[in-house]
């Protein structure tokens, strides 16, 4: 079961990769360090990111008295919007502004982590709102440089935005998902309390739960580092680069918690064992893909969520039609790594056996279905959706699919596998239904 065998140097291939670390911080209860550390990174005046669901939580709660003990001075900012969009995104950015912060504390799930990153970014160097995304959306333009001090506080266990420099923001004017991507996003602590996670329910830790689990899977079969080109100057090197030693390291140890505790974590809200063990999880995989990026099931997902008609989920109250992230990512995850794993089959029977599926009698050529029926098995355990037909799309919508998801054009091109538009199209219709 080696693994180095994949990184293989290729014809004006890269030769090395770089590691982007926020400091980390893990344990039950250390969200109430949150005012030390903001001190010691010498914000005195911090801008508190949460939610209106979390605005009145034990969580906010606990980081408010926090800061207030450590002498830091703050004001809260509780106007994020689920699945931030450019408009939320500027208005956070005002905030900032106006409040003359020297740093920012995000307290909650992926959505305001990311508004907390993106606002920083506007803020500080305003531009028309696609500069900083990637072609064929954006500009292409890097952000010009360093943010303030962003000290992120996740209240959820699974998008793993609190170890990575990016962030997810749908463009209104499309109604499409991008990716803002730059080392500059990464934030400088991850306070990560899986206490946080306790009254969390089932839907919600098990759609976080299958997002963390497709994101050590994409890192772990993305295109080795070596397949993408050779960058002349170190500050052209991307920070998505492939697979590496590195995120190999970390997506392997999340696929093996994630076997052993997913079903766990979503059935039983009081196994705090199978909860803490998720977060851990979630960032472990968070540093696999910050560095390496996701690929296809990613991808794909930003269709889904852009074609959603009538789909509403369990557990989610007074977000109307919307398909919550993991959920649009899983839906595709078992299509996509059929279509992927005859590129690297072996990477996709390591990762099953990681999640702790019997591999012991299957060749190559099984790879993509033992893989596809590990992840199908933890889907009907956790009350996922059966396919994109269990979140109300047909096969009759695979075309507008396809078309939408060929934006993304760095997550396909980090497929083991090269990918056309029509290859997608025919991912999506293996996707209608599993079981
Ligand atoms: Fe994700």
């Amino acid at each position: 079961m080696g693994c180095c065998h994949y990184f293989v140097a290729t014809e004006g291939g890269a030769d090395g990769f770089t590691v982007e670390m926020p400091r980390v911080t893990f344990g039950r209860g250390v969200l109430n360090e949150v005012g030390e550390r903001a001190r010691s990174r010498g914000i005195g005046r911090a801008a508190l990111f949460t939610d209106p669901y979390l605005a009145d939580s034990e969580h906010l709660a606990r980081a408010r008295k926090a800061l207030s003990d450590a002498g830091v001075d703050f004001g809260v900012y509780s106007e994020v919007r689920i699945e931030p969009t450019d408009g939320s995104v500027l208005a956070a950015a005002d905030f900032l502004k106006e409040g003359n912060f020297d740093g920012i504390v995000s307290v909650g799930g992926g959505s305001v982590i990311d508004t907390a990153k993106g606002a920083m970014v506007y803020a500080q160097y305003p531009a028309d709102f696609p500069t900083y995304f990637a072609p064929p959306v954006g500009g292409g333009q890097p952000v010009p440089g360093p943010v303030k001090p962003h000290i992120a506080c996740p209240t959820s266990c699974g998008t793993g935005s609190e170890a990575t420099g990016l962030a997810v923001i749908r463009f209104e004017s499309l109604n499409a998902k991008f990716v803002l991507a730059s080392c500059y996003l990464l934030p400088l602590e991850a306070i990560i309390d899986p206490a946080c996670t306790d009254t969390l329910a089932p839907m919600v830790v098990a759609s976080t739960g299958l997002d963390l689990l497709s994101h050590a899977i994409e890192c772990y079969t993305a295109r080795a580092y070596t397949r993408w080109v050779k960058v002349e100057k170190p500050g052209a090197r991307a920070m998505l680069q492939g697979a590496n030693p590195w995120s190999d390291l970390h997506a392997r140890e999340a696929l093996r918690i994630a076997g052993q505790y997913l079903e766990r974590a979503v059935v039983d809200a009081s196994d705090r064992e199978a909860r803490d063990n998720l977060s851990w999880a979630a960032t472990l995989a968070g540093m696999a893909f910050g560095n390496s990026g996701t690929h296809l099931p990613h991808a794909l997902s930003y269709g889904v969520s852009h074609l959603i008609r009538d789909f509403r989920p369990k557990d989610y109250p007074g977000e109307g039609v919307f398909v919550p992230h993991g959920v649009s990512v899983i839906v595709n995850s078992p299509s996509v790594f059929r279509f992927t794993a005859p590129a690297a089959p072996e990477r996709h029977l390591e990762a099953a056996q990681c999640l702790g599926a019997d591999v012991r009698d299957a060749t190559p050529e099984d790879a993509g279905e033992v893989v596809a029926e590990r992840i199908i098995g933890l889907m009907q355990a956790t009350g996922m959706p059966n396919g994109i037909g269990g979140v109300g799309l047909t096969r009759d919508d695979a075309a507008a699919l396809a078309e939408s998801v060929v934006r993304q054009r760095r997550a396909i091109g980090n497929s083991p596998r090269d990918t056309s538009q029509q290859d997608i199209e025919k991912i999506f219709e293996h996707a209608v239904t599993y079981w």
